[in-house]
């Protein structure tokens, strides 16, 4: 038989067993081993007064599920909302990469999608100010693609050695639980590749208005292959169709004062009435031979690829029309990789990716535990097959009795060959900063760009973190000096605002 189909089949005979208690409904209740319950409502104890007997096994396992109902949240990301859909290609780039599940106009691909805040806890008010994670899963007929973005085109760090200090200064203090802007600006002081992060976390798109008008950007570059080999560095960006819309503070407290889960209930509702959100893909490409024809590095995810340098190409939509069934099971359990990849598309050297193609899989494995792949919001909707075997919660038992690869007994799985990237790699082992910095100059083209009332609110936001009375003078300082190197009037205003003595400008360097 095909191995393919035995797999499949039984993948088939597995999820009809037991993904739905449903499928094997009882007409009473019973414990987890099948055992009828005739009563529901009291424990078993010694007269009618108590104490409890230890050998009211149902009372015992009963409590002993709920204990266990929480797993660890996310350590970031807690918080979010989820839901299913399409994606579908709308214009031909079968040029540009081998993927499958673009090879032509019209191919649809089933998508999970969770949309998340940041830095704040899993029950944390959707209204805060924060970024927000924007991942799909494609669970295309070669495997799954996971997009793991955020509604931000750029990134605070360049290199995965800061992600955990940077999420310590974000999260609240360990020591009062509170979330401070003096440990945040003390970081970040050190890194003023964060500047232009900061220009649209601290900007009027800081809080979405909802989940479902945002941006979505893949961040990070990836590379596509098409079927001679060629790569391309590509970005990925998603556009709403309903537009982009935020909240102002007044607004943002108005409504989380009222209700803290204000997006995930706008999502909910908007499928559940019909009113199916719908994003464009677009993707932007630069060939690596040019890649050194830039003011910054295009492998740097604190820039922007300039769109009038590199124009969006359209690709496809993505449509979300199904409420997903269970939160826990399509959310909670929920896991994306940027690792995740399929044929056609491949990583690039982007420091800060290599870093999250580890973590990723790797949190998974402690959160959910080491089978959480099998779970089935996770698992590919494609035929699939290892001799990756048992561990704990492990369904997929194969009746086979060849686990192991070489075998003469067995059929040969090999795959076609499929090109992955074509250069050559080189250099001595070192630990350093990219030479190309270039961390001013976008960030100040892009506040120059704001109109005079979207300036001053920003500057407002700015000057208020700023003022926590444990910023130090030091530290105030290297942020005025900073952003006057962005932007000379934008320092100033900042300085007046702070009252500090006018800041010594260098006068901006070459890049
Ligand atoms: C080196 C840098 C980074 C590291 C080490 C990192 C690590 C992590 C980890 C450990 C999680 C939790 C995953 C889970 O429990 O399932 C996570 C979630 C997430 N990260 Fe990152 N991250 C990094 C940068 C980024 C960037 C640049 C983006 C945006 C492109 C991003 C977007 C997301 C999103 C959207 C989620 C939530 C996925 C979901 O909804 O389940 N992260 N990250
Ligand atoms: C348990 O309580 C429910 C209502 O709360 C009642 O309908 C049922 O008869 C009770 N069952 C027993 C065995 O006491
Ligand atoms: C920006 O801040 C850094 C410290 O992070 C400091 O070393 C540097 O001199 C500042 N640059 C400018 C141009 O102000
Ligand atoms: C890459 O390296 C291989 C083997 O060292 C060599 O044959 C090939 O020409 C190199 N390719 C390029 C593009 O430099």
């Amino acid at each position: 038989m095909d191995p393919y189909k035995c797999s499949l089949g039984i993948l088939l005979i597995w999820l009809m067993q037991y993904h739905s208690s449903s499928a094997l409904n009882s007409p009473f209740w019973t414990t987890n081993s099948g055992a009828p319950v005739y009563n529901n409502n009291n424990s078993v104890t010694v007269g009618i007064r108590g104490p409890v007997l230890l050998e009211d096994y149902q009372l015992v396992e009963k409590l002993a599920n709920f204990d266990r109902e929480r797993i660890p949240e996310r350590v970031v990301h807690a918080r979010g909302a989820s839901a299913k859909g399409f994606f579908e290609v709308t214009h031909d780039i079968s040029a540009l990469t081998c993927a499958n599940f673009l090879r032509a106009p019209g191919v649809q691909t089933p998508v999970i999608v969770r949309f998340s805040t940041v830095i704040h806890e899993r029950g944390s008010p959707e209204t805060l100010r924060d970024p927000r994670g924007f991942a799909v899963k494609f669970y295309t007929q070669e495997g799954n693609f996971d997009l793991v973005g955020n509604n931000f085109p750029v990134f605070f760090i360049r290199d995965g050695m800061q992600f955990p200090d940077m999420v310590h200064a974000l999260k609240p203090n360990p020591k009062s639980n509170i979330q401070e802007d003096w440990r945040i600006l003390d970081f970040f002081s050190h890194h003023p590749e964060s500047l232009h992060m900061f220009t649209f976390l601290q900007d009027d798109i800081g809080v979405p208005q909802d989940y479902r008008h945002m941006e979505g950007f893949g961040v990070n570059t990836y590379t596509l292959i098409n079927k001679a080999g060629k790569a391309l560095y590509v970005k990925f960006h998603w556009k709403p169709t309903l537009g982009v819309k935020n909240l102002l503070e007044d607004e943002a407290i108005k409504i989380g004062g009222a209700h803290h889960s204000h997006a995930t209930q706008d999502l909910y509702d908007s499928i559940a009435a019909g009113k199916f959100p719908e994003w464009k893909l677009f993707i932007q490409t630069i060939d690596p031979a040019n890649e050194g024809k830039f003011d910054f590095d295009p492998l740097d995810v604190t820039k922007t690829w300039p769109e009038d340098l590199v124009p969006l190409q359209p690709v496809g939509r993505m449509v979300l029309n199904k409420n997903i069934d269970n939160f826990f099971a399509e959310n909670e359990q929920l896991a994306f990789c940027p690792a995740v990849i399929v044929p056609g598309i491949y990583y690039s050297d982007d420091k800060l990716l290599q870093a999250r193609i580890f973590s990723y899989a790797d949190t998974q494995r402690y959160r959910l535990g080491p089978n959480y792949l099998q779970l089935p919001a996770n698992a590919p909707k494609c035929p699939y097959h290892n001799n990756h075997h048992d561990g704990s919660m492990n369904f997929m038992h194969m009746n086979e009795e060849v686990n192991y690869f070489p075998s003469r007994n067995a059929p040969a799985r090999e795959a076609n060959p499929y090109p992955i990237p074509p250069l050559n790699l080189s250099g001595k082992r070192e630990r350093g900063v990219i030479a190309k910095e270039n961390n001013f100059k976008q960030p100040g083209d892009r506040y120059r760009s704001w109109a005079p009332d979207r300036q001053q609110r920003f500057i407002t936001r700015i000057v208020s973190h700023l003022s926590h009375p444990r910023v130090t003078d030091q530290i105030r300082t290297i942020w005025v000096s900073n952003w006057s190197q962005a932007d000379k009037s934008l320092g100033q205003e900042i300085a007046n605002r702070l009252k500090m003595k006018p800041v010594m400008v260098r006068k901006t360097l070459p890049s």
